[in-house]
């Protein structure tokens, strides 16, 4: 017979709430992911966004882009995961790679393991034919972040990631980077020097005017590129003052 120790029953009712907040979470990260049952209004809102950003980067004659924001949770991984899915069904071979080194999450949202990836790679301790997704979606590729490291904005720096771009350059036609906020830590700038600029996700009802001045200031500190806006979690009042579904906006940036 077991017995158990005081405590240790409400240790595990604890973590049982948990694995079901965590649950929920997820189930709720799934249901913002583009697929067959999105809302029309959406898909188009990521069409346009997608005709905008490949002007941009005709323009710069770059494939890759990146996404970031001013905080966590704004959306930036969610924008990501559906921009990559948007630009994959033109037929065009995409590779979206987790870079938020500290806080990743497009591996919960496109439910991939992420045992190793973009940082075991860097760190030399895999190699990217190893642990790189083929085919998520027809021509969509994707990369997690891999084992969270101790000096994250170092392994972006590194010379293999150079090396790794370059790489991307000759395989891929589109390379997409999901990246961290820039509030906290300039790790998504460190980006700058592969990309053709970012797309800057704004929350309704969270991001602030002051928070989106800070975030433009830091792109402009570093000589990075904005390239737009997209704004998500925008409600949309329907018939009888009822809120319906969420709408997002992409603004380009002059
Ligand atoms: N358009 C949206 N509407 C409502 N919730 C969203 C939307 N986009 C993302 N979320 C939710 O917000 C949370 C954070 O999203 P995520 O994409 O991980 O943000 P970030 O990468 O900026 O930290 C997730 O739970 C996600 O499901
Ligand atoms: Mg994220």
């Amino acid at each position: 017979m077991k017995i158990k120790l005081p405590g240790q029953k409400r240790r595990e009712e604890k973590a049982i709430n948990e694995s079901r907040t965590k649950e929920k979470k997820n189930n709720k990260s799934e249901k913002n992911v583009l697929s067959e049952k999105s809302k029309f209004a959406i898909v188009e809102a990521y069409k346009s966004a997608r005709t905008n950003i490949m002007f941009s980067l005709s323009a710069s004659e770059k494939k890759a882009f990146a996404i970031t924001s001013y905080a966590k949770g704004d959306g930036k991984s969610t924008v990501a995961a559906n921009l990559a899915i948007s630009f994959s069904k033109m037929g065009k071979k995409v590779i979206l790679i987790d870079c938020d080194l500290r806080r990743p999450n497009l591996h919960n949202i496109l439910k991939l393991e992420n045992k190793a990836g973009f940082s075991d790679m860097v760190g030399r301790m895999v190699v990217f034919d190893d642990v790189v997704n083929r085919d998520v979606l027809p021509c969509l590729d994707v990369l997690t972040s891999g084992t969270i490291p101790p000096n994250p904005s170092e392994l972006i720096c590194s010379p293999e990631v150079v090396r790794f771009v370059e790489r991307l350059n000759r395989e891929y036609d589109y390379i997409i980077f999901d990246s961290p906020p820039v509030g906290v830590v300039a790790d998504a700038l460190l980006l700058k020097e592969y990309i053709a600029g970012y797309i800057l996700v704004t929350r309704e009802r969270k991001t602030t005017h002051g928070d989106i001045e800070k975030l433009l200031q830091n792109i402009k500190v570093t000589d990075a590129k904005p390239l737009g806006f997209i704004r998500v979690g925008v409600t949309h009042e329907g018939k009888r003052g009822r809120r319906g579904y969420y709408y997002y906006y992409y603004y380009q940036y002059y």
